[in-house]
């Protein structure tokens, strides 16, 4: 069975898309699994860290991305073809790998958020918005691949609910400083509102936390270590106490020094540990942690 993940925080900058393609290059090119990545983000972030610009260019300009998912819906229209849209060869390693697929997002979906909360204007449950992509991202899809990773807006709205709704866990990266974490209540009682509302629509719906991924860590700054010790204090609070955090990854992904450039899809890298360096055993721990956790 494809485990399906989504990677949620409402903050930009924390790490999500950064994390994202980590796990899914790790998990495929180090341990072998199957991978598809979602990117339900308008900036698309994780599409041009997965495939060059001409490969975007395309899928953009033949429709093949979520914005025409979304499009369809909107306009009564069914262009939008799940099976055909997924590029099936991403990852500047070693020339990419088959094993790691993206549904790729587009720049035009900013245009489209407003009208899609205009779908429920009379229904308090969203109930024609959210399930959009659980309508074309089937279970025989879904098991295709070990894992579904989806990237998602730094909001919890439309988009991201449409990720929340076919998900079978989310985790939170988080950055270990107090602006960072401190929030983080606030959005796990969001969460806890939006299974709600999903739950009214389709009642056999679980989404289990996986847990927090602290990210960019600084090794020797006091703050961070901190906030990172409140953090693993938090995390052994009942889930009602109000200061209760999901339970942190041991594996630490710590700042990465300069010199690397992970950022940058179109130099070409011949293995992984070149690609990520200094961060090389921090993502392959996670990756490890990551495994183990959803195979509860
Ligand atoms: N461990 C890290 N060390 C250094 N920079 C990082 C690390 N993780 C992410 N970044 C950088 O931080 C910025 C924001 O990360 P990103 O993954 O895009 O966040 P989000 O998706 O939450 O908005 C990007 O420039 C990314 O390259
Ligand atoms: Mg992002």
């Amino acid at each position: 069975m494809g485990k399906v993940i989504s990677f949620i925080n409402l903050k930009g900058g924390v790490g999500k898309t950064t994390t994202t393609v980590a796990l899914a290059e790790f998990l495929t090119y180090e341990f072998n699994k199957k991978v598809l990545v979602i990117d339900l983000d308008p900036q698309t972030n994780a599409t041009i860290l997965l495939i060059n610009q001409d490969t975007w260019k395309k899928a953009n300009e033949n429709n093949k991305t979520i914005h025409q998912m979304f499009f369809d819906e909107l306009n009564n229209t069914k262009a939008f073809n799940i099976e055909d849209s997924i590029i099936k060869r991403t990852s500047n390693i070693n020339g990419g790998n088959d094993n790691l697929h993206l549904l790729p997002s587009s720049l035009n979906l900013i245009d489209l958020s407003d009208r899609l909360s205009e779908l429920d204007k009379n229904h308090e449950t969203n109930k024609y918005s959210i399930p959009i992509l659980s309508k074309h991202l089937k279970r025989d899809l879904i098991n295709r691949y070990d894992y579904v990773l989806i990237d998602c807006p730094p909001n919890l709205a439309l988009i991201t609910l449409n990720g929340i709704y076919v998900s079978d866990y989310y985790v939170i990266p988080v950055i270990p400083d107090i602006l960072s974490t401190y929030g983080i209540p606030q959005m796990l009682d969001k969460i806890e509102l939006s299974k709600r509302k999903i739950k009214r629509l389709n009642p056999s719906y679980n989404l289990c936390e996986l847990g927090l991924i602290i990210n960019k860590m600084i090794k020797n700054s006091g703050m961070h270590k901190r906030t990172l010790s409140d953090l693993q204090n938090r995390q052994t609070k009942p889930t009602k106490d109000p200061s209760y955090v999901p339970k942190l990854f041991e594996s630490i992904i710590y700042q990465r020094d300069s010199s690397s450039n992970i950022a940058d899809f179109d130099q070409a890298i011949s293995t992984i540990k070149k690609k990520y360096h200094s961060n090389y055993s921090d993502y392959r721990n996670l990756a490890l942690e990551f495994m183990s956790r959803t195979n509860l």
